[in-house]
């Protein structure tokens, strides 16, 4: 390993508010250092804070992971370099929703582990939403695995980025009526981002509060699935109102919802719980469209909302055209299919809870 080749790697990261120029190219990489087996890069930001510097930063970390031999230790170091018009200093930590924008209810969609249908239930709970008439974004936190991009078929567009007033703004991207912000379209195709703790904290923070979502009526957030530290982190320091828990009807889901019950509960974070949703409650095959069946059985979603107090917004059956339409990029709450009214009803539903309080 050389600083040479270390540069080679470092080009695989682009910026995306500056025309997908890579990082070595816009002079960002202020210096590299191999001695052994350390890589010590340090990347130069302008005095006003770059809206994307937390990204860059774990874009780079994940670049030298994936091309470094194993056991290589790496390190990221950052300086401050600006010559231009003083700029009021923005800390991360300072930031706060409603200096750019006016949202009437942050909502996480939660669920205590993958694969439930969290975002299936997110993105098309956003577009029912709009469907209703209310303003909505929605934010994908899910560093594991953002799926926001495929399923709104978004993929490959990157954010602008703009300045006003001293402040870098990221702007969402705007389709099917709802504004959509994700921390996939940060990363390359096929990449998985290396983000964890404190830094995959800052990049989500800064992918929320950093945006010009405008005037909305209802921001949702796809949290990613779990309970851990990430997640109470994000809870505090977002503004958000409340949760909505995704669950499916299995038994065994009862102690994942119970854990995302505790952690909205919990009395430092103290959010409501609007309600849960009991994803793929039944099968119905296209051919029996009257026919369910109770495959992970019947009505286990219920009775966890029973149990912990809480109302069930509502229930979501396993169909093909779900999945199908999620992975083709176009959410089938889009459509007039009988399926799309579950969401519409869940919609009208979560309205109706969120109005109560
Ligand atoms: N109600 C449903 N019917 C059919 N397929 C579903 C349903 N809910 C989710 N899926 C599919 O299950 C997979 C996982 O869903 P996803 O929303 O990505 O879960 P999570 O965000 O909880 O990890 C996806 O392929 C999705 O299309
Ligand atoms: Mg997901």
């Amino acid at each position: 390993m050389n600083e040479n080749q270390i540069l080679t790697y470092l080009r695989e990261v682009l910026h995306p508010g500056k025309g997908e120029k890579d990082i070595v190219e816009l002079g960002m990489v202020d210096s590299v250092k191999v001695s052994g087996n350390n890589v010590t890069v340090t990347l130069v930001f302008g005095k006003h804070r770059d809206p994307l510097q937390e990204y860059l930063i774990g874009s780079a970390k994940a670049a030298l992971i994936r091309n470094c031999p194993e056991g290589t230790e790496i390190e990221l170091k950052t300086v401050v370099r600006d010559e231009e018009k003083p700029q009021k200093k923005q800390n991360v930590n300072d930031l706060t929703l409603e200096e750019v924008n006016s949202v009437r209810h942050i909502i996480g969609i939660a669920s205590g582990k993958g694969g439930v249908g969290k975002s299936t239930v997110a993105v098309n709970l956003a577009i029912a939403l709009a469907r209703l008439g209310f303003r909505v974004g929605l934010a994908d936190a899910d560093v594991y695995g953002p799926s926001v991009p495929i399923m709104t078929s978004t993929e490959g567009q990157i954010p602008d980025a703009m300045e006003e007033n001293g402040k870098e703004i990221i702007l969402p991207i705007e389709k099917y009526g709802v504004k959509w912000m994700s921390i996939g379209y940060f990363a390359q195709p096929g990449q998985a981002l290396i983000w964890r703790g404190p830094m995959a904290c800052n990049a989500l923070k800064q992918m929320i509060l950093q945006v010009r979502w405008g005037a909305l009526d209802y921001l949702l957030i796809d949290m990613p699935p779990g309970t851990g530290d990430i997640h109470i982190s994000l809870v505090g320091d977002i503004p958000m109102e409340g949760a909505v828990i995704v669950t499916t009807p299995q038994p065994v889901a009862l102690a994942d919802v119970e854990k995302g019950v505790d952690m909205f509960r919990n009395e430092k974070i103290n959010r409501k719980i609007f309600g849960l949703v009991e994803n793929m409650a039944w099968f119905t095959p296209e051919e029996l469209p009257d026919n369910r069946y109770y495959i992970f059985g019947k009505d286990g979603g219920l009775k966890m909302a029973a149990s912990f107090g809480i109302p069930v917004l509502g229930q979501i059956p396993l169909v093909q055209s779900i999945r199908e339409c999620g992975d083709a990029g176009e959410p089938v709450a889009l459509s007039s299919r009988p399926d799309s009214l579950a969401f519409i009803d869940l919609a009208r539903k979560l309205v109706e809870e969120v109005e109560k309080n």
